[in-house]
């Protein structure tokens, strides 16, 4: 029973902690350089496209798997029709691949705010450095530390999670997310007032069209879909889990538009941090991780004596997305682990699971850990980097295919009605049941196609688009 695994105390913690997950990394990293290099504004408006035509449905839908069962999603897609359960395997195989490179990056995200942190007091460490592009690899290649600030960031993720859903989970994202929001307002406002700042504004928003010439448009239409679904944390279980435990009382329509709503927010206001800075010092923004830790950090060794107090705050807000989304993951493999015990009428301890889910994912973690970015020298799977291949499992297949698998679900099995149903239990409303019919029929399968199409082009480069 759902009541046993627990339940957030309000409707604030839910969209708290849901906010918590799809505000992470992504925001961060992924969408100001992807908004900046595709198209500016016209990247936004595709995004947003995007957003109207499966990441609403999709949502709402994950909302609805999770509370109308009360499980996490192997048994909740079970439980809806014995015919669904590979798509919950599909959901929790993803969840466990994704935590397996984020764990690590929140690693990083801790070892610059801490060296940020100590700088304050010294003005020396990182903050003295001359080549930050030099101290990010030097960091990656010193496997024994990637690994410790790798086991110190599981570690928090575990004391949060052995709390409780309620005690653990919405006590520490509520306080985490309004200071997160905080800090991010404090150094934009700080970034804004850098002299060359503007560049990084029209870098960001001004349409260009270049990006849209010929076929183009369609690989940003694929780029935006995929930036906004794993920006949502969609399809990787952690959504259906979290609306397991949220009461009947609340409604489903309204969550799921505020939530992508507010991490929209966020993506945009991560933006307005991130590329005016890099702007403002004249230092190219690149994407990926070199944008975090080797851009940013030269910008706050640029600043003059505040630079690592801001230097602190960034890396230090960066780090609670980081581990406000990666608990939510670990969440949803440990929910799955809780009901598989209950199913087979065994009793549970969610400490001991939540230790033997974390020990795991902490030996997942260790390729990407000691592989440096792929510069190690281990054995590449696939060619890819470790990092990258368990991306591709996580966000570029199981991610698509399984959303689309639940779109198709919704709109052709269950039908809109079911979704209706368990939006108006305790009385609330249902509304614009035309649209969601013509997301779950038409809208959401097509997008969903061809996000999956633009994950594989993107990392196989196959130029399926042009
Ligand atoms: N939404 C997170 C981000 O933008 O970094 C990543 C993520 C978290 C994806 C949780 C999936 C998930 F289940």
């Amino acid at each position: 029973m759902s009541e046993s695994k627990g339940q957030f105390n309000s409707n604030f913690g839910f969209i708290m902690a849901t906010v918590g997950s799809a505000v992470g990394l992504g925001n961060l990293w992924g969408f100001p350089y992807k908004m900046g290099t595709n198209g500016g504004f016209a990247f936004f408006i595709l995004y947003l496209l995007m957003l109207c035509m499966t990441g609403f449905s999709v949502m709402i839908a994950e909302f609805a798997v999770g509370r109308s069962t009360g499980k996490a999603p192997i048994e909740a897609y079970r439980e809806l029709n014995s015919k669904y359960t590979i798509v919950g395997y599909f959901a929790v195989a993803a969840a466990v691949f994704l935590l397996a490179f984020y764990c690590t990056l929140g690693g990083y995200t801790m070892k610059y705010f801490v060296e940020n942190f100590i700088s304050i007091f010294t003005h020396g460490g990182i903050y003295s450095t001359g080549d930050t592009s030099q101290y990010f690899s030097d960091f990656i290649n010193n496997g024994g530390s990637v690994v410790l600030y790798l086991a110190l960031f599981m570690i928090i993720n575990l004391i949060i999670i052995m709390g409780g859903v309620a005690g653990g989970i919405e006590k520490f994202t509520t306080v985490a997310m309004p200071a997160l929001f905080i800090m991010l307002i404090i150094v934009i406002i700080k970034v804004l007032t850098l002299d060359g700042s503007g560049a990084g504004l029209s870098f960001m928003f001004k349409p260009n069209m270049e990006a849209f010439q010929g076929t183009g448009w369609i690989n940003v239409l694929g780029r935006a879909g995929g930036q906004m679904f794993f920006s949502l944390s969609l399809g990787m279980a952690a959504i259906i889990t979290y609306g397991s435990y949220l009461s009947k009382k609340e409604s489903l329509v309204k969550n799921a538009v505020i939530v992508p709503v507010a991490d929209t927010i966020v993506a945009l206001m991560a933006g307005m941090a991130v590329m005016p800075a890099c702007f403002a010092f004249n230092i190219e923004p690149s994407g990926g991780p070199g944008l975090l830790f080797i851009t940013l950090q030269q910008v706050f060794n640029d600043m003059g004596s505040v630079g690592p107090f801001f230097g602190f705050l960034l890396y230090f807000l960066v780090f609670i997305a980081a581990i406000t989304s990666s608990i939510s993951v670990a969440e949803a493999v440990v929910s799955a682990a809780i009901d598989a015990r209950i199913k087979k009428g065994k009793s549970y301890n969610r400490k001991t699971i939540a230790s033997i889910v974390i020990c795991i994912e902490f030996l997942l973690n260790l390729p990407t850990a000691l592989d440096a970015l792929g510069g190690a020298g281990l054995p590449q799977p696939l060619g890819f980097c470790w990092l990258d291949f368990y991306d591709l499992l996580a966000e570029g297949l199981l991610m698509p295919f399984g959303s689309l698998c639940l779109a198709i679900i919704v709109g052709y099995g269950l039908k809109v009605e079911w979704l209706q149903e368990e939006c108006e239990a305790e009385g609330n409303k249902f509304s614009g049941k035309g649209y969601w019919k013509a997301c779950f029929k038409v809208l959401s399968p097509l997008a969903m196609v061809f996000i999956l199409l633009g994950q594989i082009d993107s990392f196989f480069s196959l130029g399926i688009f042009g």
